[in-house]
């Protein structure tokens, strides 16, 4: 998949810097989180024993190792704008792979990492949704490019949601440590969210704005970023006892945007 950033503007939302940062977030923190996903899944395989499941997480690996370097290649873009993520990405990588480095912690630590990676892959799903359902983006004129960018990536979420959550249950399941992951996840995304937008925003030479709470509030209010009552909704369900990925999204929508997405007919003649 090839992305072709040299025509982005900075303010890919135009006369939008703080939504264009809160979404841009995405390619500081997704290419680190993503390939950890990855080596904790290979971590996994030797002890899944449903041929069909170890199938699911094959093609997971390699999805999620694909969308680190298509968001990679939108976060060195970043750079010709005068905006250098290092100091924010060089202390992800720091978490990532030394914090959560963990060569002893045996079987219970790999659990709890699959456990927090079925939680964030329930919030991707129901992003990656959004992002296809985002009407809103294309009335403010998103670069195609982008959106493009973000609704691939968003598809393949919807489509391969369920195997993060079947590959935790598989490997241990129980309720307390679904339950504890989401609590885990949640206050991490958000603390890291809302200083990769600071970071951005003040590293922007184009804005002055400083963003605050309110800002997020009234641009989800606005569609251009997911709604605040959305998110607490979305993430709520996850706690349901009989919960599911596949009661989430829409399959059908997700293959039909893959179908027909720029880059992966391109990446394909
Ligand atoms: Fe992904
Ligand atoms: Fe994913």
């Amino acid at each position: 998949m090839r992305f072709d950033w040299s025509a982005l503007p900075a303010h890919w939302i135009p006369g939008e810097p703080f939504a264009t940062h809160v979404l841009n977030v995405m390619h500081l923190l997704l290419p680190e989180g993503e390939r950890w996903f990855v080596e904790v899944f290979k971590e996994a395989l030797p002890l899944i024993t449903d041929e069909r499941l170890r199938e699911e997480v094959v093609g997971f690996i390699g999805q999620e190792a694909m969308h680190a370097s298509a968001h990679q290649g939108a976060q060195d873009h970043l750079v010709n704008h005068g905006i250098d993520p290092g100091p924010y990405v060089r202390q992800l990588e720091w978490f990532f792979r030394v914090r959560l480095n963990r060569p002893d912690g045996g079987r219970r630590w790999l659990v709890s990492r699959l456990a927090v990676i079925a939680a964030v892959e329930h919030m991707t799903a129901f992003l990656g949704q959004w992002v296809l359902d985002s009407h809103k983006l294309d009335e403010a004129k998103a670069d195609p490019t982008m959106l493009d960018l973000l609704r691939w990536h968003g598809a393949e979420e919807v489509e391969h949601r369920s195997v993060a959550f079947d590959l935790f249950m598989h490997i241990d399941g129980r309720f307390a440590n679904r339950v504890a992951a989401m609590a885990v996840a949640v206050p991490f995304l958000v603390w890291q969210w809302s200083r990769g937008v600071r970071y951005l925003m003040a590293s922007d030479p184009r804005t002055t704005q400083k963003p605050c709470w309110r800002d997020i509030v009234k641009a989800g209010r606005r569609g251009l970023v997911p709604s605040t009552p959305h998110l607490v909704r979305s993430t709520l369900r996850y706690f349901k006892r009989g919960y599911h990925p596949s009661q989430e999204g829409s399959t059908s929508q997700a293959v039909a945007y893959l179908a027909s997405s720029p880059a992966a007919l391109a990446a394909g003649q």
